[in-house]
């Protein structure tokens, strides 16, 4: 009896979770990401990216068309549901369509890499909640800023188990160019392996009009 519902309540969790890391994962299908970022995109967790408002109002990522109508950052991140990992873990944020998605020949730019994120506390750590970097980031969050013109980039976060290397690499600092940069081969390099969670939006490049594709 306790055990048949426990397998009932398991079965409901999965199918909860799987329908949405199948709905991530074929929005950045639908968006081409993975082929242009070389990546494999396979999901296993739902990572969340708040950006706050001046007016105080959080809008988080859906990993579709919905562009947060102020995107100065920096954004919040946490996990909707843990999946037993209990970090640290890597994020990156990078934009493949500079200067603009016809023509992206100085990307990918980077917008974002920090590492030793780990869960705000241990409630979140069991149940999914709030990441805090507990150090100051490689490449800290950069606004998105589309030149004039430009259609509508994709702005890509991706979650990433940190790798034992990752605070010795030298491949990337603070003072290296956000420019050409290579998040797959940065991976490659560092040993972060392919990304376990991730998110995106479209931005145009006046942040404070919808985003038209
Ligand atoms: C700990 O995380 C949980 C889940 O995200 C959250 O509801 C709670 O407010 C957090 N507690 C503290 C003290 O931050
Ligand atoms: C990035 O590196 C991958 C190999 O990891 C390569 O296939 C791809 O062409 C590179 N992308 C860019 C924009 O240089």
């Amino acid at each position: 009896m306790l055990i048949s519902a426990c397998i009932i309540l398991l079965l409901g969790l999965a199918i909860a979770q799987d329908t949405s890391l199948l709905t991530v994962k074929s929005s950045f299908d639908d968006a081409n990401i993975p082929e242009t970022i070389h990546l494999i995109f396979d999901p296993r967790i739902l990572l969340d990216v708040t950006f706050f408002e001046p007016s105080g109002e959080s809008i988080t990522l859906h990993a579709d068309n919905d562009s947060p109508s102020a995107t100065a950052g920096p954004p919040s991140f946490g996990v909707v549901e843990n999946i037993g990992r209990p970090g640290p873990f890597v994020i990156a944020a990078i934009d493949p369509d500079v200067p603009t998605p016809q023509n992206p020949t100085v990307s990918q730019v980077r917008h974002f890499l920090g590492g030793n994120f780990v869960f705000a506390n241990t409630t979140a750590s069991k149940h999914g909640g709030r990441l805090v970097n507990t150090t100051p980031a490689v490449t800290e969050f950069q606004q998105p800023r589309p030149r004039a013109g430009s259609d509508p980039h994709r702005y890509i976060f991706l979650l990433f188990e940190q790798s034992k290397n990752f605070n010795d690499q030298t491949w990337i600092t603070p003072t290296t160019p956000v420019t050409f940069f290579n998040l797959s081969t940065f991976a490659a390099a560092v040993g972060l392996g392919q990304p376990i969670g991730g998110t995106f939006m479209f931005v145009g490049p006046d942040p404070t009009t919808k985003a038209q594709s």
